[in-house]
Order: C-alpha cells, then sequence, then structure tokens
C-alpha cells in the first residue's frame, strides 16, 4: 500500500468536462498543487452519499482556506456515474470526480478492496490523504465506518 512519503504514481482516470467523458493524468492533478484525495467504495452507495461525500462538500470553505487547490474524490465508477453523483450532492465545481472505472489506480496505489461477496466486484477502500506536489504527507484507511477519513479528521477542522 502507498504509504505518507511515496510519490503519487502516474496514472490516468476520468473525469467530465461538461457532457463530455476526458482523460485526467496524476500528474496534472498533484503536480504543485496540495490536495485532498479521498476514496469511496462507491457512488450512491448509503454512507458515502450520506455521509463521506457531503462532509468534504460541507466544508469545502473551510478546505480552501487552509491553503488546498483542489479536493479530488476517486472510486471504481465510470465518469457519468461519478457527474451524477456529484449532481445529487452539490458537489459540482467543489470536488473533482475521478473515474477509475476499472480499478486500475486503486490496485497500483494498494488501496483496491474486493467485495465480490458485495456483488461490487474490485473497490477502492474507504481512504483519504494529503498529496503535496505528488507526495503523500498524510494517509487515513478506514475499516466499516467513516472516521479517519472524513472531511474534518483528514484536515484537521
Ligand atoms: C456504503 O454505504 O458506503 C457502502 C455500502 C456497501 C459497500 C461499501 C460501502
Amino acid at each position: 500500500m502507498i504509504k505518507v512519503g511515496d510519490e503519487i504514481p502516474e496514472a490516468d482516470l476520468k473525469t467530465m468536462n461538461n457532457t463530455q467523458v476526458v482523460d485526467i493524468n496524476t500528474t496534472s492533478i498533484f503536480a504543485q498543487k496540495k490536495v485532498v484525495l479521498f476514496g469511496v467504495p462507491g457512488a450512491f452507495t448509503p454512507g458515502c452519499t450520506l455521509s463521506h461525500l457531503p462532509g468534504y462538500v460541507q466544508a469545502y470553505d473551510a478546505i480552501m482556506s487552509r491553503g488546498f487547490d483542489t479536493i479530488a474524490c476517486v472510486s471504481v465508477n465510470d465518469a457519468w456515474v461519478m457527474q451524477a453523483w456529484a449532481e445529487s450532492t452539490s458537489a459540482i465545481n467543489k470536488v473533482l470526480m475521478l473515474a477509475d472505472g476499472s480499478a486500475r489506480f486503486a490496485r497500483l496505489l494498494g488501496l483496491d478492496s474486493d467485495l465480490s461477496e458485495a456483488g461490487m466486484g474490485v473497490r477502492f477502500r474507504r481512504f483519504s490523504m494529503i498529496v503535496e506536489d505528488g507526495v503523500v504527507i498524510e494517509l487515513n484507511v478506514d475499516g466499516h465506518y467513516i472516521e479517519s477519513t472524513s472531511a474534518e479528521a483528514t484536515c484537521g477542522l
């Protein structure tokens, strides 16, 4: 698993530009920026929709005032689902929604979790990290409950 002090590996993800699915590279997301990235088991799942993502949306101003450039959310879903999820949670223009549809980035980070028993296939573990200029300076991984990966706990709010 990626750890504090490691560089975020080079990877291509997908996001939406208006109605178009576009590639987005990790270098363009993280280079020369302070980013809080959190990963979730799935868009529209109850915990992620009722608590995890809204926590970051509500804390947007507080997080930005602490010098962050970007709040980003990644999940093993396609870019259209991530966009629809952002629209339904008021996350548009606040949270950069990153789609890792084939779980390649999840595996590359060692933050993948096999949820096949739940009919969900390989997904992200629930995690959060603070990344400065591409280097991980804080990493949190939660189990069942959203604790260390919440906006408040991750960003010290
Ligand atoms: C959730 O509610 O966040 C959740 C549901 C099923 C699997 C993983 C997460």
